[in-house]
């Protein structure tokens, strides 16, 4: 079933093929073990993520995690550093309930929240020292979502705020998309990936993400108010992009 994803109040509305609640990918529960085995460097990304974090925030900051899922970054981050104040945002219940329970486990209640529901649900004051959002904006469609989703993250982030964007990345129907598909089968056949959930895996990335090439991203990421743009990931298809926000 394709789920109206809310933009903002100002946008048109965009179908998100992909919900986590009512269509997930992969079942909620099954989210961390796959996610280990088809994204490219998975963890090495988050390590890597939080580098670039460390590096570019003071020892205390308040981070904004948009498509925080079940809470594999907001851990990695929270144990990170021990006074970094987070928020985790995504309108899934059921991925942030696994969250919940990490937090907890990790003694991070104190200093990392969830907030149900969009960015556009919260208050846009720039409250936030930096914002990641990983994995996440390649479910929105190319027709102003992306974009709207970049410019509420900049609403809520003060001047010169580091920005973290990952997503899978390239253009649908070339050729080199192609190659990359097939590299993709060879590299989940390799990390024990079953035929079947290989198979499904495709037909998920054709149907239900919406990757734009490396060019594109920067245009938005630019019209979106953030400069200053470095690739620090690549994973086969998944590229990993920071920003800074205009002053
Ligand atoms: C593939 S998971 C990524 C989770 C986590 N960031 C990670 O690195 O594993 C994508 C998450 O984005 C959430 N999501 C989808 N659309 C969103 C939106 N418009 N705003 C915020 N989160 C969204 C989904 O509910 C899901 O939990």
């Amino acid at each position: 079933m394709a789920i109206a994803c809310h933009i903002n109040n100002s946008t048109k509305m965009s179908e998100q093929t992909i919900n986590f609640d009512s269509n997930p990918p992969v079942a909620t529960n099954e989210y961390d073990t796959m996610a280990q085995m088809a994204l490219p460097g998975y963890e090495a990304m988050h390590t890597m993520a939080l580098s670039v974090l460390k590096a570019n925030l003071p020892q205390t900051a308040n981070l904004l995690v948009v498509g925080a899922g079940s809470g594999m970054e907001l851990v990695k981050f929270g144990k990170g550093n021990s006074q970094w104040q987070m928020l985790g945002v995504d309108p899934s219940s059921n991925m942030l309930a696994i969250a919940q329970q990490k937090i907890e486990q990790h003694g991070l209640s104190e200093r990392v929240k969830l907030f149900t529901g969009y960015t556009h649900d919260l208050a846009p004051t720039a409250l936030y020292d930096a914002a990641t959002c990983i994995l996440t904006m390649h479910f929105l469609t190319d027709d102003g979502s992306k974009l709207a989703l970049l410019q509420n993250i900049a609403q809520r982030l003060k001047p010169s705020a580091t920005l973290i964007l990952v997503d899978i990345y390239g253009e649908k129907g070339t050729d080199e998309f192609e190659r990359m598909i097939s590299i993709i089968k060879v590299f989940w056949e390799e990390m024990g990936m079953n035929p079947e959930k290989s198979m499904q895996g495709v037909e998920t990335i054709k149907k239900g993400v919406y990757p734009i090439p490396e060019m594109r991203v920067m245009e938005l990421l630019q019209q979106a108010g953030f400069s200053n743009i470095v690739r620090f990931y690549t994973g086969l298809w998944v590229g990993g992009w920071v920003a800074t926000k205009n002053s």
